[in-house]
């Protein structure tokens, strides 16, 4: 079976000179469709960039990003976006919604930005989605309108508007209540036995128990994968 995403050598460095930091050391990971990864470790340690770099929303320093067998590391940033419009769903712990827009116009979003569907097919993928997630009689409302559990169905919809392979959550259940945030595991897990590859922050030291592996980084070093 073949890596979605391989990440050969790759690393980060910010900044220049004595004030550089190393944030990702040589790293060399494989992910796989149907999979549900965790990547845990000290605040610090390299989590967020490492997820910033899968979601190429950060170039690396070095090393090579192959994605379906296409290595990107090259591309430029247009193709880059466009690949990650379509390949790439986020969902981060703040949630980021677009305040000023109704939680439909907010999983819209994304689709008008891939620019592939007509205005009608828009609405009904996104209905469905909501209506999939819970939130069928909430789409006029607009997220300051939503409980925190709410914001992040919403989120994870809008994640999920492209139907993409890839979904990346940046600690997703962190500022959800126990209760809320399985429900957010239990969403992940049907979007696994679907075929989606999720990759998920996380300092719960419970939810090794919920995904098929964690990855474990310290300084900026995988310890564990
Ligand atoms: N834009 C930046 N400029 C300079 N240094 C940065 C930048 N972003 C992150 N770093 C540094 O890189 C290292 C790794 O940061 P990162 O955000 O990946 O950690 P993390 O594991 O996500 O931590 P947390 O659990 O607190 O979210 C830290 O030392 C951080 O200070
Ligand atoms: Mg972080």
């Amino acid at each position: 079976m073949s890596a979605v995403i391989n990440l050969k050598d790759i690393s980060k460095t910010y900044g220049h000179g004595d004030t550089s930091v190393q944030a990702l050391k040589k790293t060399n990971l494989s992910f796989f469709n149907q999979e549900f990864v965790g990547i845990m470790g000290k605040s610090g340690s390299g989590k967020s960039t490492l997820l910033n770099i899968l979601g190429m929303l950060d170039h690396p320093s070095t090393g090579e990003y192959i994605l379906d067998n296409q290595n990107i590391s090259d591309h430029c940033d247009d193709k880059i976006s466009y690949i990650r419009s379509v390949s790439i769903g986020f969902i981060f712990q703040s949630f980021n919604l677009f305040a000023r827009q109704t939680i439909l116009e907010n999983v819209i979003t994304p689709m008008r930005y891939a620019g592939t569907k007509s205005k009608k097919e828009m609405v009904e993928t996104a209905t469905g989605l909501l209506d999939k997630l819970g939130l069928a009689d909430r789409l006029k409302h607009r997220p300051s309108e939503l409980s925190g559990g709410q914001c992040q169905r919403v989120a994870i919809a809008r994640s999920l508007a492209n139907n993409p392979p890839v979904l990346l959550a940046d600690e997703p259940t962190g500022n959800l209540d126990e209760k809320t945030g399985n429900e957010v595991i239990d969403i992940f897990h049907e979007l696994k036995a679907k075929g989606q590859l999720i990759i998920m922050v996380t300092h719960n030291p419970e939810y090794e128990n919920v995904v098929d592996r964690m990855i474990h980084l310290s300084d900026g070093h995988v310890v564990k994968k």
